[in-house]
């Protein structure tokens, strides 16, 4: 009898994690267990949506705008996970400020681009490159209501040599995240 694992992926733009989730789960089996990922976004225009399509999946999409409170948005937000059920809730690259209304019921992980606690928020991989800070580094940590504050879970780090541009170090970063996530959710979900 095998066991389907649901995964749901909670994102709001390119979604290149979201691709690389679904190349490491979707349909795959780890065991007598078999993994899904199940995309949510709050945005309609999102290119995560038409990535997630190539490989026949349909996305959720709550467009944030469309409510009236962050409170209202995150009502929804959390129906909707709590009809699919999931084993595990993903944030990546998932541009939300989540209220109580998630956080209390909804128990998720997060994936920044930055060696938290260190260059918290939008702009990590800039702040992180300025710096003058010889590593960089990604992090996946579990989400509260406190924006990127929750206990860490694993780390990478990311070496910015001196011939390394913004771009180059983005890229780098990104390589990490499409390594570490996939890791992390294996260890967490034990496939
Ligand atoms: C990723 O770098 C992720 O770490 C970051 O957004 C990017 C999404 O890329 N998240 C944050 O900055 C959260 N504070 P993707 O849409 O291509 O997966």
């Amino acid at each position: 009898m095998v066991e389907q694992i649901k995964i749901v992926v909670l994102f709001s733009g390119e979604g290149t994690n979201l691709e690389n989730l679904i190349e490491h789960f979707h349909g795959k089996r780890f065991g007598d267990k078999e993994t899904v990922i199940i995309p949510i976004t709050n945005r309609p225009n999102a290119r995560g949506i038409l990535r997630a399509k190539r490989y026949g999946i349909e996305t959720h999409i709550i467009d944030h705008k469309a409510y009236e409170s962050r409170e209202a948005f995150d009502v929804e937000l959390v129906r909707t996970i709590e009809v699919i059920a999931p084993s595990l809730v993903v944030m990546a690259g998932f541009m939300r400020i989540l209220t109580p209304v998630f956080t209390e019921r909804i128990e998720a992980i997060n994936l920044h681009p930055s060696l938290l606690p260190l260059f918290k928020g939008a702009c990590a991989i800039e702040e992180s490159f300025a710096s003058g800070m010889k590593v960089g580094g990604v992090t996946v940590h579990w989400v509260t209501s406190e924006l990127d504050n929750g206990e860490i879970i694993d780390q990478a780090c990311v070496k910015i040599e001196p011939d390394d541009t913004l771009e180059s170090f983005a890229e780098k970063i990104h390589r990490t995240e499409h390594r570490l996530l996939p890791e992390v959710i294996k260890k967490l979900l034990k496939l």
